[in-house]
């Protein structure tokens, strides 16, 4: 038997104003993307952001449904119409933002076990890490360069 130990990295930053400009814009469109968000029954509002190497910006929000399992995360929403509409397009950075409208959200808010699957496979199909940035409604914001720091041990095509 032997021991493995992965390490993963994040930065921290106090708060928005503490990010790079282009970062931050990125960042306001995710947080108007979190106010369309459609979540009648979690109160919990999610926007995406996402940056494309084409100079498109892509936003999602989470979509719920009277039939709780059809509903749809931010992450996959937004990452899901990137896909479809810019097959070609690498994905160079995405902005997150979450929170409950039942009691604020001040922590940093890493996307979900099934958006992290989802967005790993756009990560390794382009070969190019995707740099993703994550708040809570208000307060410190996480940047992970690579979706690999959040998911280390990624189930991947190459093995079907
Ligand atoms: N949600 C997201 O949009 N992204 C995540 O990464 C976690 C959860 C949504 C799904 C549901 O509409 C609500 O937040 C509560 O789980």
């Amino acid at each position: 038997m032997k021991i493995k130990k992965i390490e993963t990295q994040f930065e921290v930053y106090d708060d928005v104003n503490e990010l790079p400009k282009d970062v931050s814009e990125l960042m306001a469109e995710a947080v108007k993307a979190r106010l369309r968000a459609y979540a009648p029954y979690s109160k919990f509002l999610v926007g995406a952001a996402i940056l494309l190497d084409n100079g498109e910006i892509i936003t999602g929000n989470n979509q719920e449904n009277a039939a709780y399992p059809s509903g749809l995360c931010a992450e996959r929403t937004a990452i899901y119409y990137a896909g479809s509409q810019y097959p070609e397009a690498k994905i160079i950075r995405m902005a997150l933002i979450a929170g409950s409208v039942k009691n604020k959200t001040t922590m940093p808010i890493p996307p979900c076990g099934a958006c992290r699957q989802a967005i790993s496979e756009y990560e390794i199909n382009q070969d190019l890490p995707i740099d993703i940035y994550f708040m809570g409604e208000s307060g410190e914001v996480m940047r992970s360069k690579s979706l690999s720091n959040l998911l280390p041990l990624v189930f991947e095509k190459s093995v079907l």
